[in-house]
């Protein structure tokens, strides 16, 4: 099935690129095109290169200094690949994210199973630089490649009984060998209210640092929620559901007492057994966190009025 999905922005990639970087692209890749045409290479390109070419910063951006590439591809969670922050980058390296199909299912008029490069075709891809802040008390900032949730879901039209959005990761053991062992219930599972991801800030991330999703990242597609504890934002996507009751969550079904549905980043409810008042940026000393916690990881502009009237102390 081939999605009904809105026409390219128009923008040329000469208009947010610069010119001089554009230009010399542009020779490069005459250059390489005519070279592998002749050498009958073309076979051997990647089948995942990355579906755009010069990409807009977006106006939700933080200022702030990016991690690392190095930082955000070592220190990772993905426990479908180990438990360690190591484990990922070293265990996910034969991990082949293609092909890859994503399921739309529930309450909604245009559900199907879509092939990645489908999904993604016609999305406005723009680098969004985001902190990510994870529940264990660090945080880094990542300039994420991606597509607005919003504009994305909206094209399989959620019927009005959609008050849900659940996401699933891939379940397959004997290609993230972490699922052989019971530390969590697999598939992975999160989810959203349904004003939440229509919010203007979630976004689908498919790239980092200007290129492809890394393996330890998420790949091919994953969830990327700033305002909300990093485990929100889930890994390896294969199925979108729209529901009419709230979802179970993967790390709510491990510690209903610890992690909540909502899980917003808050520095006035501790986790039950750490602080969140503060928070240590990778790469920084981890035994002087010299970072106070915001409200809503400091996205409360966009977000607080999706709150408002809710005691967030019971619904953490
Ligand atoms: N998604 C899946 N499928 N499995 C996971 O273990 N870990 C979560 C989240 N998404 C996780 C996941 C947690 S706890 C965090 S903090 C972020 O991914 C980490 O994302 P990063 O490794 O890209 O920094």
């Amino acid at each position: 099935m081939v999605i009904l999905i809105k026409q390219s922005s128009g923008i040329k990639s000469s208009e947010i690129t610069p010119k001089s970087i554009y230009l010399n692209r542009r020779r490069f890749m005459q250059r390489s095109l005519a070279g592998s045409v002749l050498l009958g290479m073309n076979a051997m390109l990647p089948a995942w290169a990355k579906p755009w070419e010069g990409i807009a910063n977006s106006a939700f951006s933080t200022s702030e200094k990016p991690n690392t590439l190095e930082a955000i591809t070592t220190y990772n969670n993905f426990y479908e690949f180990g438990t360690g922050k190591s484990d990922p980058s070293k265990n996910a390296r034969n991990f082949t994210p293609r092909p890859w199909s994503i399921a739309v299912e529930g309450e909604c008029a245009r559900p199907g199973v879509f092939d990645l490069e489908d999904f993604i075709k016609s999305e406005t891809i723009e680098e969004r630089i985001y902190r990510l802040r994870c529940v264990e008390g660090w945080s880094m900032v990542i300039p994420w490649a991606g597509f607005s949730l919003a504009d994305m879901l909206k094209k399989f039209e959620p019927t009005s009984k959609a008050k849900f959005v659940e996401f699933t990761t891939l379940f397959d053991k004997s290609r993230m060998p972490g699922q052989e062992r019971r530390v969590l219930n697999w598939p992975y599972v999160e989810g959203l209210r349904i004003d939440e991801a229509m919010n203007e800030l979630p976004i689908m991330a498919v790239g980092l640092y200007g290129d492809v999703l890394p393996n330890q990242n998420g790949a091919p597609i994953r969830l990327v929620v700033p305002w909300k504890y990093g485990f929100k934002s889930i890994k390896s996507i294969v199925k979108i559901r729209f529901t009419e009751t709230q979802p179970s969550t993967t790390w709510n079904i491990a510690a209903p007492r610890e992690y909540g549905f909502y899980s917003n980043v808050n520095p006035a409810v501790d986790h039950p057994r750490w602080s969140q008042a503060k928070e240590t940026r990778i790469g920084e000393p981890f035994w002087k966190p010299k970072h106070k916690t915001l409200m809503f990881n400091g996205y409360g502009e966009q977000v607080a009025k999706l709150y408002e009237g809710m005691d967030l102390k019971k619904f953490f």
